[in-house]
């Protein structure tokens, strides 16, 4: 199995959570994940801890928890009366903290009891075979992380195992038909230069051939969610260099990257095959699946 990105984003913790904030919030995909919950995903985790008193969720890659707490909350709603044990895993001390802040007072999240693993999923895995635990999941979740991983093959198979034969695994990537995709198509060899070409970048695609080699079934949805870019395109707009870095992955992009790569990413982000123009803004779309 192929081992996956090592990105270069995760290095600086200041830039990279004020990277992912300004993304969160003027891009629609919480909105547009959140409808997903409600209306898909409840009805799909309906059957999960069947007879049991108790739910087994694991959280991987979880960042400032939002997320997760909204599928809580939802699964709480859904299945009254158990108790919830949910283990968050993230190497990040920055987003543990913050997660652990917003569930401190949240009275609504009561019934649910909290594990805290700040550490990798692999020194999740390692930690889990050494303590020789039994346990089995009801829900694992893997959103927009298996882009972090060191093998996310292996991951998948190692969170798949720790499955009852009731619970469900919920992987969240990027579509290979995004805006983004193609961005980072045409531009892979510059953007991620240290990296064999070999090494793929984890979409939805790279995901599917995976689940089928492996004979795994599988249902896949998609999700349209959009962000808005036109920041990017006004020299020095502080929005839009951190756009910048969320969409070439690269830290402080505007400042380090060469004025011949700058101006060709923001020409190739102006093309129709990576954004859309509606009402004299610019849209890419980062359809995920
Ligand atoms: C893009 S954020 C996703 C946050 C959240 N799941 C969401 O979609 O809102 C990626 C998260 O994965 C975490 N992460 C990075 N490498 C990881 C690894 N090897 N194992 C587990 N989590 C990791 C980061 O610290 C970060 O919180």
């Amino acid at each position: 199995m192929a081992s996956t990105t090592y990105s270069p984003m995760l290095q600086d913790q200041d830039r990279y959570q004020k990277v992912l904030k300004t993304y969160w919030r003027i891009c629609t995909q919480r909105q547009v994940q959140s409808e997903f919950f409600r209306s898909t995903l409840l009805d799909i985790l309906a059957n999960i801890g069947n007879g049991k008193s108790q739910l087994n969720i694991i959280g991987v890659g979880s960042g400032d928890g939002k997320v997760d707490v909204e599928m809580l909350s939802q699964l709480r709603l859904k299945h009254p009366g158990l108790l919830l044990e949910n283990e968050v895993v993230d190497p990040s001390p920055r987003w543990i903290h913050e997660f652990r802040e917003m569930v401190a007072d949240m009275s609504d999240l009561d019934p649910v009891k909290f594990i805290w693993n700040q550490m990798t999923d692999s020194e999740f895995e390692e930690q889990w075979r050494q303590r020789e635990i039994k346990k089995k999941a009801d829900f694992i979740h893997l959103i927009h992380v298996l882009y972090f991983v060191e093998d996310a093959g292996a991951a998948i198979s190692f969170f798949q195992s720790l499955l009852e034969k009731t619970g469900k695994l919920l992987i969240d990537v990027v579509s290979d038909k995004s805006h983004y995709m193609n961005l980072w198509e045409m531009f892979h060899n510059e953007l991620r230069p240290h990296q064999k070409l070999e090494v793929p970048f984890i979409n939805s695609n790279y995901i599917k051939k995976l689940l089928d080699k492996r004979g795994v079934p599988y249902q896949s949805y998609e999700l349209q969610c959009v962000l808005d870019i036109t920041a990017c395109f006004t020299e020095g707009d502080e929005t839009g260099e951190i756009l910048l870095d969320f969409l070439t992955q690269m830290m402080f992009f505007s400042k380090t990257a060469s004025p011949d790569l700058k101006q060709r990413i923001l020409r190739q982000l102006r093309d129709p095959q990576c954004s859309v123009e509606k009402d004299g803004k610019s849209y890419t779309a980062l359809t995920r699946k």
